[in-house]
């Protein structure tokens, strides 16, 4: 029988990259996924894409009454959460210098009070042992010049997956974060374009920072997501995965 067979997720930021392979992998695994994401167009079609185990519901997850719709659906279709991939991410390039009131606010809007947000949100609807996945990134426990507000945010990420397993341990919820090292995603393009390099170059320059020699496919990463959403890491709490292809751990 699929590891999520008969079970409900949530992914947010599921219309493109980590999101949506991570959407991909837990419906092939057995699951309804519920996707979120801004771009409705984009987001539908991802879900029709994945199949009929799918359901596109629009959602900025830095806007509480976004989330309150998302949970609405799902109790409406009579559901309770085994997994909530807490995905959606972005960044901006700029040093100390550089950085704006606007960056500030955009960054930690979407990564930090997004994420906290979208569990927050999800709270009453988690079925006992439901799994949670916060999205980290390898920036977050390095000093990577122009990456200070995205690699902060990302650390905030971490400590909040620590204290949100200690929180939610007795109720047999699972809190863990998920770090992926450069992966080739839409949004790592967009990094790309920021540092003025086309996407090659700018790959071939990441790909130079990992032992494996190479940037990540959003399926690897997803293949971590799903060990840690479903039943084969029921004694994992807490911890942080890193698919990274070795960068930060070598
Ligand atoms: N790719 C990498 O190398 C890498 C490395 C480390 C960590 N990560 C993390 O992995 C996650 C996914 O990254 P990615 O590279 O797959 O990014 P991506 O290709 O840019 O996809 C981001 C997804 O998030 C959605 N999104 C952005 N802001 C949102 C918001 N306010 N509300 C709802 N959805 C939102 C986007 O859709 P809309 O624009 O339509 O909303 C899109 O579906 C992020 O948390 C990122 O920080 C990525």
């Amino acid at each position: 029988m699929p590891p999520m067979d008969g079970k409900t997720a949530l992914v947010t930021g599921a219309s493109s990259g980590i999101g949506r392979a991570i959407a991909q992998r837990l419906a092939d695994d057995g699951a309804r996924v519920y996707l979120t994401g801004r771009r409705e167009d984009e987001l539908r079609k991802a879900a029709a894409e994945i199949g009929p185990a799918a359901v596109a519901v629009p959602c900025d997850v830095s806007r509480a009454a976004d989330l309150d719709r998302v949970v609405d659906v799902i109790r409406a279709d009579g559901r309770r959460l085994d997994a909530v991939i807490a995905n959606a991410g972005l960044g901006v390039v700029g040093s100390l210098a550089e950085a704006t009131q606007e960056d500030y606010d955009l960054v930690f809007g979407v990564n930090v009070h997004g994420t906290l947000l979208t569990v927050q949100k999800a709270l009453p609807l988690l079925a006992e042992g439901a799994s949670v996945v916060l999205l980290g990134s390898t920036t977050g426990v390095q000093g990577v010049p122009g990456m200070g507000l995205y690699a902060a945010s990302k650390a905030a990420i971490r400590n909040l997956g620590r204290t949100w397993a200690a929180e939610l341990a007795p109720r047999g919820v699972r809190v863990n974060v998920l770090t992926p090292g450069p992966t080739a995603t839409p949004g790592i393009e967009g990094l790309a374009g920021l540092n003025g390099m086309t996407t090659e170059a700018f790959h071939a320059a990441l790909a130079d920072q990992t032992p494996l020699g190479r940037v990540g496919r959003p399926e690897e990463v997803a293949a971590v997501a799903a060990f840690l959403a479903g039943p084969q890491s029921s004694f994992v709490t807490g911890a942080e995965y890193f698919a990274d292809g070795g960068q930060v751990q070598v």
